[in-house]
C-alpha cells in the first residue's frame, strides 16, 4: 500500500454551489453575514499564516507552547494509534504530536484545500517515512467518513476553529464526534479563552493591516467565484469584541452607500453607508463553557492544559 492516499469527499462543484447558497442567504438579511469559510482560498491561507506570525495575533503561539509541552502526556494519556486532524491546513503544529507518538500508524489529515493536504503530506512523510497518510479533501461540517486505521484514535480539532462556528453548529459539529468516537478514543481540542479586550480586539486588528487584508480577500473571493463587482477599498476592516456573547467579530464596513451585481446569480446586493457585513465569529471560551458544551454533546472533559499565561487551552475529552 502507498503509504499516501487522498480522497475527495467534496466534489469540486460543491464548492461554487455552498458559495452561492451562502451568499444568497447572508447577503439578502437585514444583517449582512458570510461564513468564514469562504477566507481560504491560497491567497487567504497564505494571509492566515502571516496573521499566526504577527506580534498581537498570539493563539498560534500560545497552543504551540503548549502542545510541545504537553505531546508526551497525551501521547501516554491517549495511547493513539490513529491521528485525524481536522482543519488541518499546513499540519505545523501536528509535527509537535507525531514527534510524541512514535506509536502511531496512520495520520488522517482532513481539510477542504487539496494543495495543504499534499504539502503536508510530503512533509510529513519524510520525516515520518513509515507513518500512512490517509488524506481526505472534505468539509468537518459535513458528515465525515472516515477510514479503516487501528484505534485507538485521537481526534484533533486545533486553532480553535471551533470559535468560528455559531453555538448550534458548535453543538451539532461536537455531537458529530461524539458520534464518530468509540470506547478508548479521544478528542484533542483547542480553544482560545476570554482574556482582555484590548488583547483581544488588537488579536484581530493589527497594527501591520494582515488581517485587515484577510478579511478583505474574501471579498476577491466572490469576485473570482461569483463574477461579483466588490472594490474591497470601498470597505473598512472591523473588529469588535461582544462582551455578551464573548465573541470577536470581524466585519466590512462599507465607506459609503453602494450596489454590489452578482451577474451569476442575478443578484444585486445594496449597502448603506457604514452598513456592516459580518465576515466571522471567533468565540472566546473558559473552561466552564468548554465542559458544558463537551457535555451536551455526549463528551467528557478529561484533560485541560493551558498556556503559562492562560490565554488558550487544551482539551481532552472522551466519550461519556
Ligand atoms: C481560524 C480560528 C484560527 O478565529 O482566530 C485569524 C481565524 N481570523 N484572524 C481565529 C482568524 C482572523 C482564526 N482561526
Amino acid at each position: 500500500m502507498s503509504p499516501f492516499s487522498l480522497t475527495r469527499t467534496l466534489p469540486v462543484d460543491t464548492t461554487s454551489a455552498a458559495l452561492r447558497a451562502d451568499v444568497a442567504d447572508g447577503l439578502t438579511r437585514t444583517s449582512k453575514q458570510l461564513p468564514p469559510k469562504w477566507f481560504y482560498d491560497a491567497r487567504g491561507s497564505e494571509l492566515f499564516d502571516r496573521i499566526t506570525e504577527l506580534p498581537e495575533y498570539y493563539p498560534t503561539r500560545a497552543e504551540r507552547e503548549i502542545l510541545i509541552e504537553r505531546a508526551p502526556d497525551i501521547a501516554a494519556t491517549t495511547a493513539a494509534r490513529t491521528l485525524i486532524e481536522l482543519g488541518s491546513g499546513s499540519s505545523e503544529k501536528t509535527r509537535y504530536l507525531l514527534r510524541a507518538l512514535p506509536q502511531l500508524h496512520s495520520y488522517v489529515p482532513v481539510d477542504v484545500s487539496d494543495s495543504a493536504l499534499r504539502q503536508a503530506g510530503e512533509g510529513l512523510l519524510a520525516e515520518h517515512p513509515t507513518l500512512h497518510v490517509h488524506a481526505l479533501v472534505a468539509d468537518f461540517q459535513e458528515g465525515l467518513e472516515l477510514p479503516d486505521t487501528p484505534g485507538p484514535r485521537l481526534l484533533a480539532f486545533l486553532g480553535s476553529t471551533i470559535g468560528n462556528l455559531l453555538p448550534p453548529e458548535r453543538n451539532r459539529f461536537l455531537t458529530a464526534v461524539a458520534d464518530l468516537l468509540e470506547p478508548g478514543d479521544a478528542l484533542l481540542l483547542g480553544t482560545d479563552l476570554v482574556k482582555d479586550e484590548a488583547t483581544l480586539v488588537a488579536a484581530y486588528d493589527d497594527a501591520q493591516g494582515v488581517t485587515a487584508e484577510f478579511n478583505k480577500n474574501v471579498l476577491a473571493v466572490l469576485n473570482r467565484e461569483l463574477g461579483a463587482d466588490f472594490d474591497p477599498a470601498d470597505f473598512d476592516h472591523v473588529a469588535v469584541w461582544d462582551p455578551a456573547q464573548e465573541w470577536i467579530e470581524m466585519r466590512l464596513r462599507a465607506r459609503a452607500a453602494l450596489t454590489v451585481k452578482f451577474p451569476s446569480m442575478d443578484l444585486a446586493v445594496h449597502f448603506s453607508a457604514g452598513e456592516e457585513l459580518r465576515t466571522e465569529v471567533s468565540a472566546k471560551f473558559r473552561q466552564e463553557s468548554v465542559r458544558t458544551e463537551l457535555a451536551a454533546a455526549g463528551l467528557a472533559l478529561r484533560q485541560w492544559w493551558t498556556d503559562r499565561e492562560g490565554r488558550f487551552a487544551l482539551s481532552l475529552a472522551v466519550p461519556a
